[in-house]
């Protein structure tokens, strides 16, 4: 049986870790060809959609390289990458898409053979975890839809807002003279990616057909008063309404999100 050779997509920022492959490539240094690179600007212009896109399609790993913190042309651009990137784990861990096949680090220019042994450990890191559920050859229907929910979930500006903010959070003290603790945003973060997730993921279900408050809490393996506050929430917001009462069970579809 052929070994399984990974599939990876490396995004990497232009002005350091670019350079830095490229001086590998140069000085011949040997590290395995199963990366495919595309060059960004900067870590900081990656949108969270894109590495979610990139596993819909099947990439079983996608290395994110960016300039040392400090180092960063646009100044602080890998630093807002390294938020999103926090987002993202946390997304992909509710999506059953293993988390560890996201990675992002720091390579500068003159570090060649540090690109190398990142691209060797990250390949040898996917090897061990297999094959992406997502690939054509065993496509689990079940992910890819919650890949959508995630892919949804960050395109949606509450998220954005709330990752965008993190500094101003918790380095500045607020008009009350109040500054959140880097535990609390965490936490806070937690509580708002899964919200948003499951959110989305009613979202698509609904899309599909009309379903009661006990049809999704058995897809979605959740409590129903659970599931019923989420829908109160999305009702407000506009993103579902009730479709018709069957005998006593209200059945929910899904609106377009403005
Ligand atoms: Fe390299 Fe921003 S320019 S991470």
């Amino acid at each position: 049986m052929r070994e399984f050779e990974p599939k990876i997509i490396g995004f990497l920022c232009n002005w350091c870790s670019y350079a830095g492959a490229d001086l590998a490539g140069v000085s011949r240094i040997q590290y395995p060809p199963n990366i495919r690179i595309v060059r960004v600007m900067c870590s900081g212009r990656i949108d969270p959609v894109i590495p979610l896109e990139v596993f819909a399609k099947g990439a079983d790993g996608v290395l994110i390289l960016g300039c040392h913190p400090g180092d960063c042309h646009y100044v602080d651009g890998n630093l807002h990458a390294e938020r999103k990137f926090k987002m993202l784990k946390k997304l992909l861990a509710l999506t059953g898409l293993e988390p560890e096949r996201l990675r992002l680090d720091w390579v500068s220019a003159s570090e060649g053979q540090r690109f190398a042994g990142i691209v060797t450990e990250f390949t040898e890191r996917i090897r061990k975890l297999g094959p992406s559920p997502l690939s054509e050859e065993n496509l689990d229907k079940e992910i890819l839809e919650n890949i959508q929910a995630a892919k949804n979930a960050v395109s949606d500006f509450r998220l954005r807002v709330l990752v965008g903010r993190e500094r101003e959070l918790t380095e500045k003290v607020n008009v009350y003279g109040e500054k959140i603790s880097q535990e609390e945003f965490d936490s806070l973060l937690d509580e708002i990616v899964r919200a948003e997730f499951i959110r989305h993921k009613i979202h698509i279900l609904t899309k599909q057909k009309p379903l009661s408050v006990k049809e999704l809490a058995a897809i979605i393996r959740m409590e129903p008063a659970l599931v019923l506050r989420h829908i109160v929430d999305m009702r407000r917001k506009g993103m579902i309404a009730l479709d018709r009462v069957e005998e006593t069970t209200p059945l929910y579809r899904a609106l377009e999100i403005q």
